[in-house]
């Protein structure tokens, strides 16, 4: 174990997500407006050229007929301005670089190489452990997450302190909530499943976590690894020295690495609440996990499938949801069979159902460290499929899907990241994957 507990470092300089805190004050709010002071003192770092603040009310969407659900047309419910940043900048005060830029001009490019977490060296591993202790204990400095009991009444909204990796699975947990329109909850529809932005929002939200903690430990090589869960027939990672091993109610072992993290946002999933738990009263449950014992979901992807999931051309098919067929969206995610035609739990729905536990309650899996190693591994594949086919923002379809339309900000993060424009090569976004494995990539 791992004595971090009373060290507290600070996510300095934070990127892309939200709610920045400095945009959460009742002047913040009042006067619509997230253009928070950098370094120089002008909102956005305007005075040194790294951005502007926007007033973005006059580019409006007007289709919308009712809006009721606070993250619709994100993030113009809560501000009018945001930060537009120029060039390599980024960040909700364009404080910080594009992925795969650093340096204090953002103009050095640097490549990061996530590995499969086997190929890892001791060292390499415990520097892993490390920093996800870190980032689970650490509170976040740039970041705090939304807490109501009733989300149709804002007055309730509380903005409360998190960690940095409970900030990842908040985010998760915000985006996943059924939208909320005319007074009335959709429970199928959301803004990271279900749709076309499936892939990049999961891209987006990595890219997030793994910035964050490499600025919070300061190691700019930090990449995180994935999980080749192809052909395996159990999960050979659920042993003490990696994920842990659990017992027969699906509790992590004691002496493994995760046993004391708690789930941010469990046991309050009805539709009205955002996160009632994520303040200070510790009700949270524990990770758990029974890999394997779901009796409709006893085996992992094969090698096979995920070459027949690479086969499907399109990107996404009408109507944009867990009824498209021939879609390597909805392949890939999971509710169709490889063979494009049968619709069916497959791939990355199937390994949350497999693992069981925190994992396959999908609103709260994110706090399952191995969320993001499974999720590194399905972006692996995307990217497959990315240079398979030469894909660019041009392949994203049109939609009407609530968020999920090409030139919509990815929600929630900050600045505005468009659906359309994650679909590129993982190299523009400064990182690549090793090739595991003599079955070619
Ligand atoms: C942005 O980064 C690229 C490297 O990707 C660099 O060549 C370029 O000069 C940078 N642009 C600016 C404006 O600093
Ligand atoms: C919203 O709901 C009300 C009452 O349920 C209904 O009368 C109205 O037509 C709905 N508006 C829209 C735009 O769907
Ligand atoms: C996976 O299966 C192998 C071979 O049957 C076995 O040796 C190993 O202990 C199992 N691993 C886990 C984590 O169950
Ligand atoms: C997908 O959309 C179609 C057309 O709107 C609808 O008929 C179908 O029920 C939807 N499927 C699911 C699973 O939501």
């Amino acid at each position: 174990m791992l004595g971090l507990g009373i060290i507290l470092f600070f996510c300095f300089n934070a990127a892309h997500s939200q709610f920045p805190r400095p945009c959460t004050t009742d002047a913040a709010f009042r006067t619509k407006s997230c253009c928070p002071l950098w370094k120089d003192k002008s909102p956005c770092g305007s005075l040194s050229g790294r951005g502007r603040c926007r007033d973005w009310a006059g580019t409006k969407r007007s289709q919308i007929p009712q809006v009721d659900d606070d993250r619709l047309d994100w993030p113009r419910f809560y501000y009018d301005n945001t930060c537009e940043c120029y060039g390599n900048y980024s960040g909700f005060d364009c404080g910080d670089c594009r992925p795969g830029h650093f340096g204090d001009k953002c103009d050095r490019k640097k490549m990061i190489i996530r590995r499969e977490i086997r190929e890892l060296t001791f060292l390499e591993k415990k520097r892993l452990f490390s920093y996800l202790a870190l980032a689970k204990t650490t509170k976040c400095k740039d970041f705090v997450v939304l807490s109501t009991g009733d989300r149709h009444h804002r007055e309730t909204y509380r903005y409360v302190d998190a960690s940095l990796y409970d900030v990842f699975a908040w985010m998760h947990y915000y985006a996943m909530k059924p939208i909320l329109l005319n007074n009335t909850f959709d429970p199928i529809k959301n803004f990271a499943h279900q749709g076309p932005a499936f892939p990049g929002w999961h891209r987006l939200a990595i890219l997030f976590l793994e910035r964050q903690i490499q600025l919070m430990t300061g190691d700019e090589d930090f990449a995180i690894p994935y999980y080749d869960w192809r052909g395996e027939k159990n999960c050979s990672i659920c042993t003490d020295d990696l994920l842990g091993t659990n017992n027969a109610q699906g509790i992590l072992n004691p002496y493994s690495h995760f046993s004391f993290w708690r789930a941010i946002c469990s046991g309050f999933n009805y539709p009205d609440a955002y996160c009632p738990t994520a303040d200070t009263e510790y009700k949270m449950e524990r990770l758990h996990r029974k890999p394997g014992t779901t009796p409709y979901a006893l085996n992992m992807p094969t090698f096979l499938d995920v070459e027949n999931v690479l086969k499907l051309k399109d990107l996404d098919t009408p109507p944009f949801n867990e009824s498209s067929l021939r879609s390597f969206r909805n392949a890939l995610e999971g509710f169709l069979a490889p063979d494009g035609v049968t619709l069916k739990r497959s791939m990355h729905n199937l390994i949350h159902i497999y693992l069981g536990g925190t994992m396959s309650q999908i609103p709260i899996s994110s706090n399952d460290p191995i969320f993001i190693l499974h999720h590194s591994f399905v972006d692996k594949i995307f990217e497959q499929w990315i240079a398979r086919y030469n894909a660019s923002p041009g392949s994203y379809p049109e939609n009407n899907e609530l968020g999920q339309m090409p030139n919509d900000c990815i929600i929630p993060f900050f600045p505005c990241h468009r659906n359309k424009d994650i679909i590129r090569k993982s190299t523009e976004f400064g990182y690549r994957f090793s090739t595991y494995n003599d079955k070619g990539w």
